[in-house]
């Protein structure tokens, strides 16, 4: 019998140059740069333009490759028009999936898999998928759309285009840090997508509607909402005790605890954790920090489990104002450029995915009874 690996754990699918994960260790390291090194001394668009080209911009390489991601942020009409027109109770993330596929549409350039074009493809959709999901929750509110601005960066852009407002550089800072801590992941399960469907030579928003379909779920990227419910219904310090024992006696999951290759620390955890205490005291309400302490610290001395990058996440956005239902969509914004990144690999060395699966169903040989006599 075949050995099977449930969840392909500690199968390696493929070779990458872009990410690495060493969960043992509890590093994360990008085309050889440790997230740590990054954090806080490169831009998130740096980051974008290392996963592409495999090395850092230096300035004119910088500014070129900025203007040509702010050059794509205009949305085509249709979009603007499904935007507008969505159900207003859809959830932000699949009106992603969607206008990504719907981009598709648009777009009048072949796909021909020459780099070039493909290259620009990623940068069109790495510009684009912000202004989607700030889009469609200002026109779910009934808000105007604020016109687009070639002036701001890719996280002061979204946030100046959920509240109409340049945002303070404090909170741009913080969720540029955030973009660059989510922006590569390995072959965590939406990358993987993303590759498998890139790997029968179908096209850039296929794969990356697919990954957003995976990204969505609460195992992966829907787990930063998770934690915001669950902090919703535990409510106080004082309760997160009798609520973690009552969710783990009914084998529950935590949300943001946990991780399948990480078994110390998810090194991008630290970071957020740092924001989101500075942003609580900020904000003058150290609660929802607090409760995440308790939570973290219970799970790590009864399960042996630590806080993920989803964990922490959390709190920053909420503390950025932002409503939980974009928290999923930001991952998937900042994860675009990981994404199309894999993406770009695998078809530089392309080889169809194509995996076996163990058969444990009936015994071989049976025999059609006629449809009447069954
Ligand atoms: C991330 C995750 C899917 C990894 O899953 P996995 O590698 O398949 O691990 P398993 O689900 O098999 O869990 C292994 C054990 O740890 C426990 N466990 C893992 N994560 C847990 C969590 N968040 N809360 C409670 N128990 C957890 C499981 O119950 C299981 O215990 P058991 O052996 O006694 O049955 C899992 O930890 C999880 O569901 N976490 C919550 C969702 C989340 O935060 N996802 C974002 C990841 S970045």
């Amino acid at each position: 019998m075949a050995l099977v690996s449930k969840g392909l754990e500690g199968v390696v699918a493929a070779e990458t140059r872009l990410g690495e994960v060493k969960g043992a260790e509890g590093v994360l390291f990008y085309c050889g740069y440790d997230i740590n090194e990054l954090a806080g001394k490169v831009s998130y668009e740096e980051v974008v333009y290392l996963l592409f080209h495999n090395r850092l911009p230096n300035r004119e390489e910088y500014d070129q490759f900025v203007t040509a991601l702010r050059a794509e942020r205009e949305l085509p009409q249709g979009v603007i028009d499904f935007l507008r027109s969505a159900p207003k109770t859809a959830k932000p993330i699949d009106i992603m999936r969607t206008a990504v596929s719907m981009l598709g549409c648009y777009d009048t350039m072949r796909h021909d898999l020459t780099m070039s074009a493909e290259l620009a493809t990623a940068v069109k959709l790495v510009s684009q998928i912000g202004i989607i999901a700030a889009y469609f929750h200002r026109a779910r509110q009934g808000l105007s759309l604020p016109p687009v601005r070639k002036d701001l960066g890719e996280a002061a852009h979204f946030l100046y285009l959920i509240n109409d407002e340049v945002p303070s550089k404090e909170a741009e800072a913080t969720l540029d840090v955030a973009y660059v801590l989510h922006a590569e992941h390995g072959f965590n399960a939406s990358t993987f997508t993303a590759r498998v469907v890139a790997s029968t030579l179908s096209d850039m928003y296929s794969a990356i509607s697919a990954a957003i379909g995976a990204l969505k779920g609460p195992l992966h990227g829907g787990a930063n909402e998770g934690v915001i419910h669950m902090l919703e219904e535990i409510g106080d310090l004082d309760k997160v005790d009798a609520w973690v024992e009552d969710a783990l006696a009914q084998k529950k999951k935590i949300m943001g605890i946990g991780h399948r290759v990480y078994k110390v620390l998810d090194p991008r955890a630290p970071h957020l954790k740092e924001m989101a205490i500075k942003l609580s005291n900020q904000l003058g309400d150290a609660k929802w920090i607090q409760m995440s302490e308790r939570i973290a610290t219970i799970m790590s001395e009864q399960k042996g489990l630590n806080a993920n990058v989803d964990f922490y996440s959390a709190t920053v956005y909420y503390s950025l104002g932002i409503p939980t239902d974009l928290f999923t969509p930001i991952f998937a914004i900042s994860r675009m450029s990981g994404w199309t990144a894999h993406v770009l690999e695998q078809w530089s060395e392309n080889r169809l995915f194509r995996p076996l699966s163990e058969y444990i169903g009936k015994p071989y040989g049976q025999k059609v009874v006629p449809i009447d006599e069954r």
